[in-house]
């Protein structure tokens, strides 16, 4: 089923979908720290910004961090050039109380950096497929942080070398209806 728009959106959040089809090509890192950037400038509570960012794009950190996805995972996004595990502080710094909004403000965080990656030609795809306790340990992460998702960044790359299940899969999803999301 294709993608309906009802109305003018964005277009790249028209644009915006999670491929597995990455290309192998290098991504610079000045390139991975605008995606940062634009990350950073989402809304927080008490602009605490809790968003924390590793970003694997050398040999070495992006097969310790291929490690730690699972063998679904792995099949597609052993390719994406770069990785980006995305973590969240629990606590708020200035009195260390509890952050209840850490993880939604680390999502809009993500959302942002995935629409300003659509806008410099890249894609983005974030899992949840990971194992959360391998990711802490290989990179010494304390649990003052919530790790959340690994996100695979890079450019589009060629579909009919993904596995046939996935090339099936591989098109943007389609949505709920606007109004099914509305609570009366
Ligand atoms: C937090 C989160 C976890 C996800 N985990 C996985 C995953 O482990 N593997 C995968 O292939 N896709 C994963 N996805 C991608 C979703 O399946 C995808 O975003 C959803 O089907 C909507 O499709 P679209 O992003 O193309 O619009 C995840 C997305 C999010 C936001």
């Amino acid at each position: 089923m294709e993608r309906t728009f009802r109305y003018d959106i964005m277009p790249e959040i028209k644009e915006r979908w999670s491929p597995r089809a990455f290309s192998e090509e290098r991504i610079p890192r000045e390139e991975i720290l605008a995606l940062i950037e634009a990350a950073s400038f989402a809304p927080s509570c008490f602009n605490e910004q809790p968003w924390r960012f590793i970003i694997a794009d050398s040999e070495e950190k992006l097969a310790k961090m291929r490690d730690t996805l699972t063998v679904q995972n792995q099949v597609w996004a052993n390719k994406a050039p770069v990785l980006i595990l995305i973590a969240a502080k629990k606590n708020f710094s200035l009195n260390n109380w509890e952050n209840f909004w850490h993880m939604f403000d680390a999502g809009t965080s993500w959302g942002f950096l995935s629409l300003e990656a659509v806008r410099r030609g890249l894609v983005t795809h974030a899992m949840g497929g990971f194992d959360t306790e391998k990711a802490r340990e290989a990179f010494a992460i304390s649990d003052k942080y919530e790790i959340i998702t690994i996100v695979a960044v890079g450019k589009y790359g060629r579909p009919e070398e993904l596995p046939d299940d996935l090339q099936k899969r591989e098109r943007p999803d389609v949505r709920k209806d606007v109004e099914s999301l509305i609570l009366d």
